[in-house]
């Protein structure tokens, strides 16, 4: 299927609609923003990365009965995917403390979690994400009761396979940041992607960082640590 018109660009990503009504291409830029955009930059590669990441987990997690947006790649960096319309929830799960959870709450990071957490963050630029709970949630009707229900249940699920996962190729799951959306039947599936810009990826034996707060904190070295992620996960693929 081939892009139509364009419909939204985010900061990472761009969405196309097709002749499909039901369905987008979404192509995966290489630009990196922080802060609420305030930081900028680019890493190269990291549009290909993302997208094939992403693909990659997804068709893991369907393999494991949890529904998602991806239908196919269509090319290195552009994937085509069920429309939905996204629910504007961030829906962040925890396994170890780390990033706004230890400034937050004046922990260290690297502190591990007898059981994982969860909070969600209303998506809003203007408003800088705020924390919100699932009363407000509902309250300011961005999903139902049994929405949110279906999300936790999704999201815990999510979080066991892809930790479990990544177990194998020597790297804690520190934390993940998902999106749910609702097809035109109301369906939830998770959409959105799952990629070192979303997740805290670290080294099992080393601890060093390789996800998007090497470009977050100055670290260096970030188009290598998105490519490792993608090798590692290639090779356990394979
Ligand atoms: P946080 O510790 O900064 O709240 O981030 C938690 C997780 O969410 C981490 O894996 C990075 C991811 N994340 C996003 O995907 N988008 C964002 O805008 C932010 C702030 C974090």
């Amino acid at each position: 299927m081939d892009k139509e018109k364009q419909i939204y660009e985010g900061k990472a990503k761009k969405v196309y609609s097709t002749s499909d009504p039901d369905c987008c291409i979404v192509s995966y830029k290489d630009d990196a923003t922080a802060f609420d955009g305030v930081k900028k930059g680019t890493i190269a590669g990291k549009g290909q990365v993302n997208n094939q990441m992403s693909n990659m987990l997804m068709q893991l997690l369907e393999s494991e009965g949890i529904p998602t947006h991806f239908i196919s790649e269509q090319n290195p960096r552009e994937t085509l995917v069920r429309k939905v319309s996204i629910i504007p929830l961030e829906v962040i799960i925890r396994n170890v403390s780390a990033g706004s959870f230890a400034k937050n709450y004046g922990v260290d990071e690297g502190i591990v979690f007898d059981e994982p957490t969860i909070e969600f963050s209303y998506k809003s630029d203007e408003l800088h994400d705020p924390l919100i709970n699932e009363y407000h949630a509902v309250a300011l009707k961005l999903a139902s009761k049994e929405e949110i229900d279906t999300i936790k249940d999704l999201a815990f699920r999510i979080n066991d396979i892809l930790k479990d996962f990544m177990k194998k190729i020597n790297v804690d799951l520190i934390d993940i940041k998902l999106e749910f959306g609702r097809t035109s039947d109301g369906t939830i599936i998770l959409a959105d992607e799952i990629s070192p810009d979303t997740c805290r990826f670290w080294d099992s034996t080393t601890h060093e960082k390789l996800d998007k707060d090497r470009f977050r904190r100055d670290l260096g070295g970030v188009e290598d640590a998105y490519q490792e992620m993608m090798r590692r996960i290639n090779d356990q693929q394979n």
